[in-house]
């Protein structure tokens, strides 16, 4: 049993210099447990509401006062002197005193910094590091998650300079983190300099810490990125690969994908797809295509898997209902799971647990606006994600959780 003895919270800033919260909660034993919550930029319209004040006054209207206060005051007062036993007993009660189907009322933002804070208090209540105590609750064998690493970025975490959101790089025959690391690294610095050969650009960086020169096309990004591979002394394809976040809902209008001055239709939009698949070392396509296309997303199912990861972001949200409808109709093959999409650990669990009971690959990922809390490394080995998702190799948000894998490596003596 887990007595509260108090919640609390603050606001602190993200990696972009935007609101978020850091909250803590505390054991009546003393244990405690923090956590701080990312934000995504490019959103789903599934997903459970960020709290913001809306007061223009502050942080442009994305402050999280109200939701702090929540915290400090509402949440204090309901939940300070109760006993839960489990995470599923706390979060239910979170979200019953919320009481709406997205969160909106105490925000999701408040709900998630709690429901991971009571996890880090009991995880210390039993003396556990948090991936192991995650591990319990999930019932599966931790594991090392291989790093999917963010090498160029456009769209809404570049200014939209090229259509596509993200190029990732999987260091696919390293069997070490350690290795992953430093091959990535080889890679992104032979990408710093093509960037600056072609495209005159210094070292400027998107939200997640990836290059984002003026590409001409998508295409280009694909290009550089092999390139890159191959002018750091890797084989493309079979030493690292690419993973691609196309991001698609971010150019659906009127019915039609708008990439590269082309207006695409469902059709030549999957057909666009296939082309890059059969000519770059993809392994995993990210939201291909807009998140109410359902039937474009059973069309490129069947073009290219199980070669190719057809992974949902934006289209499945995190939410077992939406991945229930995607198992149902064939519509993805892997999950993009991103806790804040969805608001607890508990409702994050069974979207992860659903997915793999298709057989479904589980990529866990952290979001364009990150903090320096590294709790997302731990969740992806206490559950055995397949791939964690995190951005660069470069700016602290993003190495806090890539420090915390290659320290699970060498001192706990996790494995890939
Ligand atoms: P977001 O981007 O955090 O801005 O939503 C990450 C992603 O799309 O995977
Ligand atoms: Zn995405």
């Amino acid at each position: 049993m887990s007595e509260i003895e108090a919640v609390s919270a603050l606001e602190i800033l993200d990696s972009r210099g935007r609101p978020t919260i850091r909250a803590e909660c505390r054991l009546a034993d003393g244990a405690l447990g923090h956590a701080s919550v990312p934000s995504g930029a490019s959103t789903g319209s599934a997903e459970a509401l960020e709290r913001r004040d809306g007061d223009p006054a502050r942080y442009g209207g994305l402050g999280c006062l109200q939701a702090v206060d929540s915290i400090n005051n509402e949440i204090d007062s309901a939940i300070g002197g109760c006993e839960f036993a489990a995470q599923t007993e706390f979060d239910q009660t979170l979200i019953d005193l919320d009481g709406r189907p997205a969160k909106s009322r105490l925000g999701a933002n408040a709900i998630l910094s709690l429901s991971l804070a009571f996890c880090r208090a009991q995880a210390a209540q039993r003396k556990l590091p948090l991936y192991r105590h995650l591990a319990q609750l999930a019932g599966v064998q931790p594991r090392l998650p291989k790093p999917m690493i963010n090498l160029f970025s456009g769209g809404a975490h570049a200014g939209g300079q090229v259509a596509v959101q993200d190029v990732q790089i999987v260091a696919s025959a390293a069997a070490s983190m350690r290795r992953t690391l430093e091959i990535s690294s080889d890679v992104f610095h032979a990408a710093a300099q093509l960037a600056a050969d072609r495209y005159d650009m210094r070292l400027l960086t998107a939200d997640e810490g990836g290059l984002a020169p003026l590409f001409e096309n998508s295409r280009s990004m694909l290009e550089c990125a092999v390139d890159a591979i191959a002018a750091a002394g890797y084989q493309p394809g079979a030493e690292v690969a690419l993973t691609v976040d196309v991001a698609a809902s971010q150019f659906y209008a009127d019915g039609r994908y708008h990439i590269d001055g082309a207006s695409l239709d469902r059709s030549r939009m999957v057909g666009l797809l296939e082309e890059w698949a059969a000519n770059f070392p993809i392994i995993s396509i990210e939201d291909g295509l807009d998140e109410a296309d359902w039937t474009g997303w059973q069309l490129l199912r069947k073009r290219l898997a199980p070669a190719i990861m057809i992974l949902g972001d934006d289209l499945l949200c995190t939410n077992p209902g939406r991945i229930q409808r995607a198992i149902a109709t064939e519509a993805a093959d892997s999950v993009l799971l991103k806790v804040n999409q969805i608001g607890t650990l508990t409702e994050a669990l069974a979207a992860c647990q659903l997915a793999r009971s298709a057989g479904w690959r589980v990529v866990v990922s952290a979001r364009s606006g990150e903090t320096e809390d590294d709790w997302l490394a731990d969740l992806a080995v206490g559950w055995a994600g397949d791939f964690i998702k995190v951005g660069s190799i470069t700016q602290s948000e993003r190495l806090a959780k890539y420090n915390r894998l290659l320290y699970l490596e060498q001192v706990d003596g996790l494995r890939l």
